[in-house]
């Protein structure tokens, strides 16, 4: 069985203030969820802070990206290592904010996530299409492209232990999420793309939807046989809806 997996990405919000209350309710209410682990992605600044903040909760650490290389002159970046040494065991990559407002390709992408997984920290890929994208109905190719790079560059294997996240990405921050069909299918799809590879890893790897994911439609969501948690953006900043979306998970 794999075990639920409830993310959230903080994105660029918060103040020393909001992270301490953010993590003190989510803390407060944390008994009501049974089943699901629970992981807070913060801004890189706080996360030592919210480390300590956190203590011995069960709530996991996650860095919302990383660098692709180990140490040394690459100015404003931070190293898979330094992640680890604050208390992360995942990191984001290939966000699609990431790959659209700065850039990163597909295999930039990969180097993030071998570098991840080199740290010993637990990579979250994001995989997605754009809207003209599946109305042009090439989502399925968007996404095999995508985890391809990672297959071609570190084997399939590496996925096992990894986490993926499908977030089509005119469903982020824009209220519009993917009914649990349409979420189940390209869940379905990746599934099938990694068991015709090895039925292993398939039956291994978590997979995540998220795009406006949040307290009113995550159970139906999670009740879907291929959608194994959620990677919450805007329903993560309240206590109240990120608790909600993890004690849907509940089994
Ligand atoms: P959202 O963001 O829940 O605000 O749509 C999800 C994400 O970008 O990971």
């Amino acid at each position: 069985m794999r075990q639920p997996l409830v993310a959230g990405n903080w994105k660029m919000n918060g103040s020393l203030d909001s992270v301490t209350s953010l993590i003190e309710g989510i803390k407060a209410g944390l008994g009501s969820v049974t089943t699901a682990e629970m992981v807070v992605c913060p801004p890189y600044v706080y996360i030592p802070g919210v480390a300590g903040l956190i203590g011995d909760a069960a709530i996991s650490l996650g860095a919302q990206d990383v660098s692709d290389q180990e140490s040394g002159a690459y100015t404003g970046e931070v190293a898979p290592g330094m992640l680890t040494d604050v208390g992360c065991k995942y990191a984001i990559v290939g966000h699609s904010e990431r790959r659209s407002i700065y850039g990163e390709s597909d295999e930039f992408t990969a180097s993030k996530f071998a570098a991840a997984r080199k740290a010993g920290l637990v990579p979250i890929l994001c995989v997605g299409e754009q809207l003209e994208e599946r109305e042009q109905g090439i989502t399925e190719d968007v996404v095999a492209r995508q985890l391809d790079a990672v297959i071609n560059l570190e084997g399939v294997a590496a996925l096992a232990d990894a986490v993926i996240a499908y977030e089509p990405v005119w469903a982020i921050g824009t209220g519009k999420t993917a009914t649990p069909q349409q979420a189940q299918d390209v869940h379905a799809f990746i599934r099938g793309k990694l068991a015709a590879l090895d039925s292993s890893v398939a039956d291994k790897v978590r997979i995540l939807y998220g795009g406006s994911m949040n307290a009113g439609n995550a159970a139906e969501l999670l009740a879907m046989a291929d959608i194994d948690g959620g990677l919450i953006g805007g329903a993560s900043l309240k206590p109240a809806d990120f608790l909600a979306i993890g004690t849907a998970a509940n089994s």
